[in-house]
């Protein structure tokens, strides 16, 4: 198998593909990308043919920012008979792979995949069962052990192929399934709690995101990202001239400060957190951002970066390294990490960490 299948946001395949060639490129594998554009999807043809299997082991999968899931896929499957879909598949993956932990029959996340999503539960079953008689699959599931995945891009037409259980996305289709929490202000609340997620590890979540913490949330109004911060018990100031929802006030753990979110200074440099979704320039906020966590007024930050309409890979990456270099400058170290997260729109959204400072004289709050 020497392809790398991607799964992205329909109308961001140009962009996932600029990433992974880039990215390969720094990995020394070379190939090219096959982009359909509203696909969902990109295919990254390696020119040898066991680069696939490495870029899809050691290209860290949290570092790609356009990307939903990465696998290594075979040539497609063509025409699969209607009265044996199971044995052509079993045989694509036959001395590739054995004791997988999972299977997840899939489909891009368009109009079309979702019309083939009833099929793709329908054929999982029967699938499961002959990949397991072939000792391809375990009998139980397991996180440990790569991830089957059989991609339906037609009826009848499909990628075969796996990823790494400690280099992939977790989600089916690479996205987290939320509900909406009724009690939200606004369907943006979805980013901040999928931004979650996707950048804290679910066993940090407590010392993270815990109890009594204080935050700050630039651009809050109506409140769907306090509403998760309060949701988490923290203390927030929310920054914003506009109207917040009386229910949030109502918690008495949101103070409002009818501000500029540029001009806003906390009193204390206390805040675990900052989350910004003010809708400006993405190198304003990105500069913004980059001011608080080397100020010290926060531990960790996120925020979204509002896309153009053009070269939206590299307005991307200029910011991050505006942020990575204003950190080095800083002597801060810290991580940083951006994702178009299956609820972000024409958006990417950043999470930035402060792990030690190392300017003389400064220290954590935690020494
Ligand atoms: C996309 S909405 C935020 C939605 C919010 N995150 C939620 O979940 O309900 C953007 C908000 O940013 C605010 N905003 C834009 N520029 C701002 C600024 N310079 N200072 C403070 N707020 C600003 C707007 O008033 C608007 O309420």
């Amino acid at each position: 198998m020497n392809k790398v299948a991607l799964y992205c946001r329909p109308g961001f395949e140009k962009e996932c593909a600029a990433e992974i060639v880039a990215k390969a490129a720094e990995l020394e594998v070379h190939g090219f990308p096959r982009v359909k554009e509203n696909s969902g999807y990109v295919l990254f043809e390696c020119y040898q043919f066991e680069d696939a299997d490495k870029l899809v082991r050691t290209l860290k999968f949290n570092e790609l920012i356009f990307a939903r899931q990465i696998m290594v896929v075979g040539e497609l499957l063509r025409h699969l008979p209607q009265e044996d879909r199971v044995s052509p598949i079993v045989g694509m993956l036959t001395g590739v792979i054995e004791n997988a932990g999972d299977l997840r029959v899939e489909a891009p996340d368009t109009n079309e995949g979702k019309e083939l999503l009833k099929f793709c539960r329908k054929l999982t079953v029967p699938l499961r069962a002959a990949l397991r008689k072939s000792g391809i699959l375990l009998s139980y599931e397991s996180d440990k052990r790569p991830v089957i995945h059989v991609f339906f891009i037609a009826s009848g037409c499909c990628y075969v192929g796996y990823s790494y259980s400690n280099n992939n996305s977790p989600f089916y289709m690479g996205i987290p399934r939320l509900k909406f929490p009724s009690a939200a202000p606004s369907r943006s609340t979805l980013k901040l709690e999928e931004a979650f997620h996707v950048f804290i590890p679910a066993d940090e979540w407590e010392e993270r995101l815990g109890s009594g913490m204080q935050a700050v949330d630039l651009g809050a109004c109506p409140g769907g990202w306090t509403y998760q911060l309060v949701q988490h018990s923290m203390m927030v100031h929310a920054v914003d001239n506009g109207e917040m929802a009386q229910s949030l006030m109502d918690t008495g753990q949101v103070t409002h400060h009818r501000v500029d979110g540029f001009k806003f200074e906390p009193v204390r440099n206390n805040n675990s957190w900052v989350v910004c979704d003010m809708v400006e320039k993405p190198a304003r906020i990105a500069q913004l951002m980059a001011d608080w966590v080397v100020k010290g007024w926060c531990r960790e930050a996120i925020f979204n970066l509002k896309l153009p309409m053009k070269k939206r890979y590299e307005e991307v990456c200029q910011n991050l390294e505006l942020l990575r270099s204003q950190l080095k400058e800083n002597g801060i170290n810290g991580e940083i990490h951006a994702k178009q997260l299956y609820h972000d729109r024409e958006e990417v959204t950043v999470h930035v960490r402060r792990i030690w400072s190392a300017v003389p004289g400064r220290r954590d709050e935690r020494d």
